[in-house]
């Protein structure tokens, strides 16, 4: 008797998550991934590389540096934060809400 038995990835490991950067939202997600691993290092009291996160202007004035250093690969003496690269899925929303448009208030 021979058994039949598939081994389907999807089955074991289940769906993997996908990064949605469709929809957005700057108050539900971008400022919770920089207020959470930014805002440590760069804030009113203590702005590292006089550089301070804190306010939405400023996020969105220096987002160029921001996207130039969260992009940096593990081991790159400038990535940002400095503990190492964010999950891709972070960086790819910072990305897509520049390429959106840096709004502020949805
Ligand atoms: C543990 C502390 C720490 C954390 C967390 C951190 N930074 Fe920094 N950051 C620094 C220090 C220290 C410098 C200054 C040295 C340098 O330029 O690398 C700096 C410099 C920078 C600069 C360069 C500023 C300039 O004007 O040249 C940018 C941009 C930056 N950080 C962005 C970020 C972003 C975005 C995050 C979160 C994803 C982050 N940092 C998280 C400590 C931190």
């Amino acid at each position: 008797m021979q058994a039949c038995y598939y081994d389907n990835e999807k089955d074991l490991y289940g769906v993997p998550t996908p990064c949605d950067t469709l929809n957005l939202s700057y108050t539900g997600e971008i400022k919770g991934i920089l207020t959470n691993n930014c805002q440590g290092c760069h804030n009113n009291a203590s702005a590292s590389g006089n550089l301070n996160l804190e306010s939405d202007a400023s996020r969105t004035a220096n987002i160029a540096k921001i996207i130039d250093r969260i992009s940096r690969p593990a081991g790159d003496p400038l990535v940002m934060p400095t503990s190492g690269p964010m999950s891709s899925c972070n960086i790819q929303k910072i990305k897509a809400w520049q390429n959106q448009g840096l709004s502020t208030t949805n």
